[in-house]
């Protein structure tokens, strides 16, 4: 029913953000530590009086989450706020029905406080149509230190250390690897190891230009072996287990060594682990110097813009200084601002440190994750995604022949966009 005093009063009160204003904040943070650091930005966003209600969609990766999207879009009942990523930004910023940030961007200086590769993940078209959350390295290798200690191993630096950690740990009882079979996971360990074997212009060959040759290339070739030999030092017969299951293993000493995204670290913190006393972080061998980078983002959708005052008033809140450091340290990631001063960095781990740094060296270091949407679309990401998993669990398939199958996939798939080579 149509209030004329409430009305009013909000002229009065100009654009100033409806007391209590709900959004709607659809996502895929379901471990403890995402929900912890979910549960960080509600509470500040409470402070400002806006309510964010929790539509949280499990599966990690996300796949679950953009499913539920699609058919919330169709249905007619988008959400406010949707955790969208990567390139997927500007197909939904197409259609028409993402929110323009511009104002919020400009008032908050964005174009000088985010570095240009997390700003070009979030303009389309010139506008800002996303705010951006934290920044997540992949090309991590998390290793249970009292294990280490207690077999006298060193940080594996080079695939020979960590061959030899692997035989060690497993002539004592111990499953050197932890790794879960689903298929966004197994691709996540596999971007990392062609990053390993070909470095960052060699991984943009494959993922970012679709460059169906280089998927016949020994460097490709190699990351796949790379892939066999991993697996080899896993479970093999280890289910589809959610990833957080992974980082209890390592915590309670069940597997030695894990690659993974750091929200890895976020869950092991999350769960009374300290860095350096009971984990610790490396790069997943020879990728020290590079950066497989993911930027988690929100976008705001238009609707009938009622919500307009509280979607900006968040956007602003979730890019503000306070707000990104004690986000970040929760979710395992670090902000997305390159203007951290003193204080800030000393509130860096050293983990996150090196993240920080190495990402901010610019883009001759900087890979984007496939798997976590960075480089392609969804359905070439899925495609991938699916042939490296199928691979990873035939070992019939030798590498060769996977080589073939993938370069042909690529091929049809750039056939189909009128992508031809
Ligand atoms: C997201 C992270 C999330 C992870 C596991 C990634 O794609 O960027 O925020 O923690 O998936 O669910």
């Amino acid at each position: 029913m149509f209030d004329y005093k409430v009305s009013v009063l909000a002229l009065l009160l100009g654009a100033s953000v409806h007391a209590g204003e709900s959004v709607d904040v659809l996502h895929w943070w379901t471990s403890a530590s995402e929900r912890g650091a979910a549960r960080f930005l509600q509470n500040r966003l409470a402070d400002e009086k806006i309510d964010w209600r929790d539509a949280a969609i499990p599966g990690g990766g996300g796949v679950g989450a953009m499913r539920v999207l699609k058919s919330r879009v169709l249905a007619g009942k988008q959400p406010a706020v949707a955790q969208l990523i990567g390139p997927a930004i500007a197909e939904w910023a197409d259609l028409g029905l993402i929110l323009e940030l511009d104002s919020v961007a400009k008032a908050n200086d964005w174009n000088h406080v985010l570095s240009p590769t997390i700003r070009q993940l979030l303009i389309h078209r010139e506008h800002f149509v996303a705010a951006p959350l934290g920044l997540h390295r992949i090309n991590n290798l998390y290793y249970n230190v009292k294990l280490f200690r207690k077999l006298g191993l060193a940080e594996p630096k080079t695939m020979d250390d960590l061959k030899r950690a692997a035989l060690r740990l497993s002539a004592a009882g111990i499953t050197p690897m932890g790794q879960s079979s689903e298929a966004w996971q197994v691709a996540t360990l596999f971007e990392s190891l062609v990053l390993m074997e070909g470095g960052p212009a060699f991984y943009r060959d494959v993922f970012v230009k679709r460059n169906a040759s280089a998927y016949l290339d020994s460097r490709f070739g190699r990351a796949l072996s790379r892939l066999r030999q991993l697996r080899s030092y896993t479970n093999k017969s280890a289910r589809e287990q959610p990833w957080s299951e992974v980082a209890q293993q390592l915590s309670n000493g069940q597997v030695g060594m894990v690659v993974m995204g750091d929200w890895f670290k976020g869950e092991l913190l999350s769960m009374g682990q300290k860095l350096d006393v009971d984990f610790a972080c490396a790069s997943v061998p020879n990728t020290q110097q590079y950066h497989l980078y993911s930027i988690d983002s929100f976008v705001m959708f238009t609707g009938d813009y009622s919500q307009q005052d509280a979607q900006e008033k968040m956007a602003q809140i979730l890019v503000s200084p306070a707000v990104q450091q004690g986000y970040n340290r929760i979710k395992g990631s670090v902000p997305v601002r390159r203007d951290l001063d003193a204080k800030a960095m000393s509130s860096l781990d050293r983990c996150a440190t090196s993240s920080w740094q190495t990402f901010n060296k610019g883009k001759s270091v900087q890979a984007p994750s496939l798997v976590h949407r960075m480089a392609a679309d969804e359905k070439f990401k899925d495609a991938i995604v699916a042939q490296v998993q199928k691979f990873y669990l035939d070992e019939s398939i030798s590498v060769q022949d996977n080589q073939q199958r993938m370069a042909a996939m690529v091929r049809a798939l750039n056939a189909q966009e009128g992508n031809i080579e």
